[in-house]
């Protein structure tokens, strides 16, 4: 069996390779990602020597090079995590995140049809939903919730979805769709909410909450997510769209003020700035379908995978310091070329 992981090089698509790696080691798995500013080889140090991994530099909006590793390698198995990830930036510079995030997506599911594969899965999100109301707790997304996107980021994907249904529908592409809530744990780019706050702090920096931090967001264990794609790839059906998040919701202010106290910083550090363009209140995930259907529940608890992240960040300080410093894009972009 050979497993195609695009976006490999980043934060989930990582754990996604470590994760599979360790329950399926017969699987081959050939990670294909651009290395853009999210992606960092160092990340795939601890598979990068295996005989069961290929690690290939390539742009999933590169027909020629995509169709070359599928010819190369026949994966039965694709699951596509390359994406431009972050919402800052989709309000910055919407283009690349249409490129990428629709376009790639469709140049992978061209060469899944041209070489034939077992199942394409596609790595989607909560935010194609749009968002909740703070003063209504009792409503969640479903599968069934009417797309509704916000950020130019969340519009992406939300299209990218779309063309995954159609290419289901009209082409028979055996593909599958799962939309997760926010996730942390290890490897996750310092520009995101948890990682960010976690080296401010450490370096005694204002910690930047948008608005007054009163926004919700739906927070899940990263290895919970992988596991839950895993089982959609061995048991879920093609077709279908699953929601995968753990009901542990929690406002962004409280988090800053959890990692403060986790580090031993003063909550002075915390600094209300400008509120994010569209900024979406609240996510909350029904995981109903994956639990019902697949029997998938979420093994690490908010309250041991926070501290068990913040701890990580501590452990690793090389990692992120190498990624705010730059020297990350110097040295791969140096070794890479040849891959
Ligand atoms: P990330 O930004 O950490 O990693 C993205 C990876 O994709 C990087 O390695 C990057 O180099 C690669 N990439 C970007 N453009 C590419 C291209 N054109 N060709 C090949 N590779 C390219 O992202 P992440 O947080 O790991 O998210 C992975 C996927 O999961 C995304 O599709 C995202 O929409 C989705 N998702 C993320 C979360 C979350 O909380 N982070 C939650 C739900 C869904
Ligand atoms: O819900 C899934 C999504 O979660 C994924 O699809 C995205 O790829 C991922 O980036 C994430 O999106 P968010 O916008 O929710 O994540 P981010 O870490 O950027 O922000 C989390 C919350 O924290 C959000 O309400 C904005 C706020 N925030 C973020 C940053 C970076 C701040 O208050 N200050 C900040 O500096």
């Amino acid at each position: 069996m050979t497993l195609l992981v695009t976006g490999g090089a980043g934060f989930i698509g990582s754990n996604f390779i470590f994760y599979m790696m360790k329950e399926h080691p017969q699987y081959r798995v050939v990670c294909l990602d651009k290395l853009t500013y999210a992606g960092n080889l160092a990340t795939l140090a601890p598979v990068m020597g295996k005989g069961n991994f290929r690690f290939v530099r390539a742009d999933i909006c590169d027909r020629e090079a995509v169709f070359r590793i599928f010819a190369e390698e026949r994966p039965e198995i694709v699951v596509n995590f390359a994406a431009e990830s972050h919402v800052d930036r989709s309000i910055e510079n919407p283009g690349v995140f249409l490129q990428t995030n629709i376009l790639g997506t469709q140049t992978l599911m061209d060469a899944c049809r041209k070489y034939g594969v077992q199942r394409f899965h596609q790595v989607s999100t909560d935010e194609v939903y749009g968002d909740l109301p703070l003063d209504r707790p009792d409503l969640f997304f479903t599968e069934e919730t009417p797309i509704h996107a916000s950020s130019p980021y969340s519009a992406s994907k939300a299209s990218a979805d779309l063309l995954v249904q159609a290419y289901c529908r009209t082409f028979g592409l055996p593909a599958t769709i799962s939309r997760c809530s926010n996730n942390y744990g290890p490897y996750q780019f310092p520009e995101k909410l948890i990682p960010l706050m976690v080296a401010n702090a450490l370096a005694d920096k204002p910690l930047p909450v948008y608005g007054k931090g009163e926004n919700v967001r739906d927070w899940l264990y990263v290895e919970d997510h992988c596991k839950a794609i895993d089982l959609i790839l061995h048991q879920g059906r093609v077709g279908e769209i699953y929601n995968i998040g753990g009901h542990n919701e929690m406002r962004n202010i409280d988090i800053v003020k959890l990692i403060c106290k986790a580090v031993g910083k003063p909550e002075s550090l915390i600094t209300f700035v400008a509120d994010r363009k569209g900024h979406d209140l609240r996510y909350a995930i029904d995981p109903s379908k994956m639990g019902n259907e697949l029997g998938w529940q979420p093994e690490t608890m908010f309250n041991e995978g926070i501290y068990r992240t913040i701890q990580w960040y501590v452990d690793n300080r090389a990692w992120w310091e190498d990624i705010l410093s730059g020297a990350y894009r110097e040295r791969q972009d140096a070794c890479a070329n040849g891959i």
